[in-house]
């Protein structure tokens, strides 16, 4: 069994697929068109902000956002070391240097306490990934703290399409906030894809000039910083026939997770509890001290895991000893024991149950 079966997903939405891209085809209209900015309406709507403003991918996403938030070269951003690398190689990018900050352990998202840490010393803007699917559980008070000290707070929403805290969509808190539309995701293309979304009138304004060119005019270019990062037609078309079906597919993915959460027993497994509407089920993530056991169990079932990540970036070999003095005691813990399963929304529950008994039939 696959981690994420998109054929699957493919197959399902077929038709749909099909009309969109010829839609856009027959239209001659092929980038930054009309059903990109129908997708960026739809989004921003569905979010319930102000402005959308699509990119390429998310990791563009991120680094644009830090620009438009006024990030540049010497700053520091406090960022989460467990998240991929996505947010550090945006940082970098702009030549700022990323402040690393823990995570809870039960959460896996970092804490108002550890942003504070941050601010204290002294960065120019904090982000918060809401991993897994899971919103930041202190994400309001993070950003009455951040705004309190005039510090941008941008929301990474990359794995959190859709997740609400007390009926408000995650990436509507911070400043900003970035997502990924990259195929496996909750919203995803057929290929890559990114946005920004935000209230902030001014930061809409200059991620929409940096993603061209730093264009105020067309050739005349007025923004430092910039690049080509645009999401093309078809992408935006194929976007606007999934979203509709996001909640709904939230809704299985939250399904799964909960099956797993209540019939997978084992003593060496360290399960999230079933979680409501805060919680997206992007990635279904274990804890086991005997991960790499458990792995193996499973290969030999056929049933696909993966680590959701395996390297704190801040131990990543391109970093060589810079970093040698940062320790963060729960992403080095969790780094060893995250295992994530299947779950995506096609999956039936005949595949959920034999995951449960491939698991439940583990001798570590
Ligand atoms: C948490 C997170 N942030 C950022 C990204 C970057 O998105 P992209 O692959 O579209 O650049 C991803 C996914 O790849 C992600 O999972």
């Amino acid at each position: 069994m696959l981690i994420n079966d998109l054929s699957a997903r493919i197959r399902a939405h077929e038709g749909a697929i099909v009309a969109a891209t010829n839609r856009v085809i027959s239209s001659g209209w092929l980038v930054l068109g009309p059903e990109v900015k129908r997708f960026e309406s739809a989004f921003a709507e569905y979010l319930g902000a102000a402005h959308c403003i699509s990119l390429a991918n998310g990791t563009d996403a991120i680094e644009l956002a830090l620009r438009a938030m006024g990030v540049e070269a010497g700053d520091r951003v406090a960022t989460v070391a467990n998240a991929g690398m996505y947010t550090t190689t945006a940082t970098l990018a702009i030549g700022a240097a990323p402040f690393f900050i823990d995570v809870d352990l039960v959460t896996r998202n970092t804490t108002l306490f550890e942003v504070d840490r941050a601010i204290t010393a002294g960065v120019k803007a904090v982000v918060v990934t809401h991993l897994y699917g899971l919103a930041t559980p202190q994400i309001r008070e993070i950003s009455q703290h951040c705004a309190k000290h005039g510090v941008r707070l941008l929301e990474d929403c990359a794995q959190a399409h859709g997740t609400m805290i007390d009926g408000q969509r995650v990436g509507t808190f911070g400043d900003a906030s970035s997502f990924s539309f990259y195929p496996t995701k909750n919203l995803g293309a057929l290929g890559d894809g990114g946005a920004v979304v935000t209230s902030n009138a001014d930061i809409a304004d200059r991620v929409s000039r940096l993603r061209q060119y730093g264009w105020t005019d067309k050739y005349r270019v007025e923004f430092a910083g910039a690049r080509n990062s645009r999401l093309d037609e078809i992408q935006a078309a194929i976007l606007l026939t999934f979203l509709p079906h996001l909640d709904s597919a939230n809704t299985r993915r939250r399904e799964i997770a909960a099956r797993y959460s209540t019939m997978i027993k084992h003593t060496d497994v360290l399960l999230p509890e079933p979680m409501g509407p805060e919680y997206v089920g992007h990635l279904y993530v274990l804890r086991s001290p005997h991960r790499d056991s458990l792995r193996a169990h499973l290969r030999t079932l056929d049933i696909a895991s993966e680590v959701h990540y395996p390297i704190p970036d801040y131990r990543q070999p391109v970093f060589g000893e810079q970093y040698s003095h940062v320790r963060l005691a729960n992403t080095e813990q969790l780094v060893g024991e995250t295992l994530t399963l299947p779950c995506f929304p096609e999956m039936t529950d005949a595949q959920v149950d034999e995951v449960i008994a491939g698991v439940n039939s583990w001798r570590p």
